[in-house]
């Protein structure tokens, strides 16, 4: 196999300085919150890939489907030799635009980012052997902190797919497009992939499948808190809950105690008392409308290009470039 080249930007200490502080300032808060970033261990990825196969998660196949149908024209627009997936993952995606890149002899390098080590190893050096010639250069790092650093070059294209930027509460988006427009040369584009806003039951139902593996996604942050930081959640008193909310447009991900309980994080030399019903957020997933998306992305110094849907309606993919 062919071996990619991999900068690691998360050092140890920082890695476990950052997650004891996430985990004591989001269990001491009066309103309990640890940030989406930690879901991504080894399994939470794993499931994360498991989420994407359900029948009622429509968003990774309607996004695929816009790329599939739209990856020759994208390349067109783009004119990059580059190509940058930040919140990479699988890398799954990305293969689309780099066989379009191919086809169209313009493809040079591929620099996957992501928080999870791992699992951008094993997709960079995959790439790497599926795609001879084509340059792997793997970032991994957090968006908080490394965007800056990430070897874009002059005529990349920065894809940031998955509605992953729903995930921002709208201050950190703004935070996050700006750190990414800064990080682009003039005529650079950025690929965004963004969930739209639709009936409410079908959003409900994409994050309360019937096969529970949502659950099981959401909960293993306890399983990783228990690990890392010698915790005792007991993961059969708390339970999952996601739910919209119509006035921020986002569902709403929180763990919820079953119970009256106490939870010991020995590392940090902290007891929490839950009561019944209490909740701990985990995450936001906005959905997005066009007009929405577009402004903002104006309002950040690019021009939008183009905006593909699927032929539902449920997802779009917007193209812009840097003005
Ligand atoms: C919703 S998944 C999307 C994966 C893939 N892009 C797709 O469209 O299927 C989000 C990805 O972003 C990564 N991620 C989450 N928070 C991150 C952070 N703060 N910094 C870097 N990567 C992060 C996760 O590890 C995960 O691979």
């Amino acid at each position: 196999m062919t071996a990619a080249r991999i900068d690691v930007h998360l050092e140890p200490s920082w890695w476990r300085t950052t997650l004891e502080h996430d985990v004591r300032t989001g269990l001491v808060a009066e309103q309990r919150s640890i940030p989406a970033k930690w879901f991504y261990d080894e399994i939470g990825c794993q499931l994360f890939d498991d989420i994407t196969k359900l029948d009622e998660y429509y968003p990774f196949r309607a996004e695929r489907d816009i790329l599939a149908t739209r990856a020759n024209e994208i390349v067109a627009v783009a004119e990059a030799d580059t190509l940058v997936e930040l919140g990479s993952g699988t890398s799954e995606k990305s293969r689309v635009l780099l066989d379009a890149m191919a086809d169209a002899h313009v493809l040079k390098r591929y620099v996957p980012f992501d928080v999870s080590e791992e699992t951008l190893r094993s997709a960079a050096d995959q790439i790497a052997t599926d795609y001879p010639g084509t340059a792997v250069h793997g970032i991994v790092g957090d968006f908080d902190r490394h965007i800056p650093l990430v070897p874009i070059g002059g005529t990349g294209m920065v894809a940031f797919l998955g509605s992953t930027i729903g995930n921002f509460e709208p201050s950190a988006r703004k935070r996050f497009i700006a750190d990414v427009v800064a990080a682009l040369e003039p005529d650079g584009t950025f690929l965004l992939g963004t969930d739209l806003v639709k009936d409410p039951d079908r959003l409900w139902a994409a994050y309360n499948d019937a096969k529970g593996v949502t659950a099981q996604f959401n909960l293993n942050m306890l399983t990783m808190i228990n690990r890392e930081l010698n915790a005792d959640f007991d993961l059969d008193q708390f339970e999952h809950a996601a739910d919209w909310d119509a006035d921020n447009e986002w569902i709403d991900i929180r763990v919820r105690s079953k119970v009256a309980q106490t939870v010991q994080v020995r590392d940090l030399d902290l007891v929490v008392e839950f009561a019944t019903g209490e909740e701990m957020k985990t995450e936001i997933s906005a959905k997005f409308r066009l007009g929405g998306i577009a402004a903002e992305l104006e309002a950040a110094g690019l021009a939008v290009v183009e905006q593909w849907t699927d032929s539902y309606g449920d997802f779009a993919v917007t193209l812009a470039r840097k003005r």
